[in-house]
């Protein structure tokens, strides 16, 4: 049997090899506590969950659903995007519901890239925009990063030669794994830039609930023509503590969602409708839980940042989103560092390079820990930073 030359580019997923290692050392009897990845401990709240158990008993949701969802739920999804961003969507041809937004952003690289074309991807960023432009045949182009750009890609200083061959822009705010936040304005130049150079932006905010200190994130959607250009993949995963049940949309220019919904029906066939009645509960049920999910969150990041400044890194509290990111101290490797951490106290911290080569010398750390383990694991962390002292002083 001989593997395609595609299979030559495509890692283990990040996250498995890291569960691997945590498997690895449990089975060795050693405590791992993860800050790894950005999955809600918090259960899906109960109105959803009954939904779900009402619909699982009707037979009608027992067989092949449409690939573009329920009309209900398309219309929940756009009534949802009104109610939370002024934006106004035709639920027939601007929202197509997704297996989890995750699926929708593999597939979305199909939808634009032939071979040798360019996608322009954050760096660092969810892998998956990298990954997908991959398998489809594209290229992917590193957008860095930097602290010194707040996290906000400099547009402005990709190379002409690189522009001519690029198809589409993937950006995501809130940002993962940096934290960052993006206000219209950047958004309204990035419309201006994708005109210009015939790109199709796709924004990626499934963080967009997730924010603190009364901070309420904006959409890609309500920049000046954002419709024209893109699209925007949102998620109930984090907003509902919903990761387990695969639901996202994808919402925006009807030719992109109609091109997506083509790959997808050659593709699969569409989300359990039980699941789909859970989505309907959760868009159009109750809202509060979000601000209590994220006063949890909160009252952890500070926490986390308290902790991390105090053991020698560089933590600013992030406005929006699951993560802290954090500088780490001199000497480190950002994997030197998550490796001495696992080591030397059992803590599982994601080194800033799993996400690209403009994450190096930083750690991303996922606010999705229970309390008592959370508590644990900061504890661990200062204990580091004592033997990590003591050993200073020995050499
Ligand atoms: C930036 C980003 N996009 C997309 C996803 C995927 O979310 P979903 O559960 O909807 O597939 C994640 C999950 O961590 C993410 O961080």
């Amino acid at each position: 049997m001989k593997l395609s030359q595609r299979m030559d580019q495509l890692a283990p997923y990040l996250f498995v090899e890291i569960n691997k290692k945590i498997a690895e050392k449990r089975a060795r009897g050693e405590e791992v506590i993860s800050f790894g990845i950005g999955d809600p401990d918090i259960p899906t709240p109960p109105n959803i969950i009954e939904k779900l158990c009402e619909a699982a008993r009707d037979p009608a949701n027992h067989r092949y659903p449409e690939t573009d969802g329920l009309p209900a739920l398309r219309q929940a999804m756009a009534a949802w995007y009104k109610r939370r961003f002024e934006v106004t969507l035709d639920p027939n041809s601007e929202v197509l519901p997704l297996i989890g937004s995750k699926e929708g952003i593999g597939h979305a690289a199909f939808c634009f890239l032939d071979q040798g074309d360019v996608a322009l991807v954050p760096d660092p960023a969810y892998p998956v925009y990298a990954i997908s432009s991959k398998l489809a045949g594209g290229e992917p182009y590193y957008l860095p990063l930097t602290e010194a750009n707040r996290f906000i890609p400099d547009l402005g200083s990709i190379p002409q030669e690189i522009l001519s061959r690029a198809k589409v822009l993937w950006l995501n705010y809130p940002n993962n794994p940096t934290g960052a936040v993006a206000e219209l304005e950047f958004f309204n130049r990035a419309v201006e830039f994708a005109r210009q150079n015939n790109l199709a932006i796709c924004h990626d905010g499934p963080y967009t609930e997730v924010a603190y200190d009364g901070y309420k994130p904006v959409s890609y959607l309500q920049a000046e023509g954002a419709r024209e250009v893109g699209i925007e993949f949102h998620s109930l995963s984090k907003s509902y503590n919903m990761t387990g049940w695969r639901i996202g949309m994808a919402v925006g220019n009807a030719g992109m969602i109609d091109a997506l919904k083509r790959v997808k029906s050659n593709l699969d066939s569409g989300i359990p409708q039980a699941i789909q009645y859970m989505a309907i509960e959760a868009l159009n049920g109750p809202q509060e839980v979000i601000a209590q999910h994220n006063n949890i969150y909160q009252r952890r990041r500070d926490l986390v940042v308290d902790v991390l400044n105090d053991i020698g890194c560089i933590a600013a509290a992030p406005k929006a989103s699951l993560y802290v990111w954090a500088k780490i101290p001199p000497g480190f490797t950002s994997m030197e560092f998550s490796a001495s951490l696992l080591e030397q106290v059992g803590v599982l911290v994601i080194p800033g390079t799993g996400y690209g080569p403009s994450g190096e010398g930083f750690v991303r750390l996922s606010l999705t820990l229970p309390d008592a383990a959370l508590v644990k694991a900061l504890s661990k962390l200062s204990a580091w930073q004592d033997s990590h002292n003591r050993f200073k002083s020995k050499h």
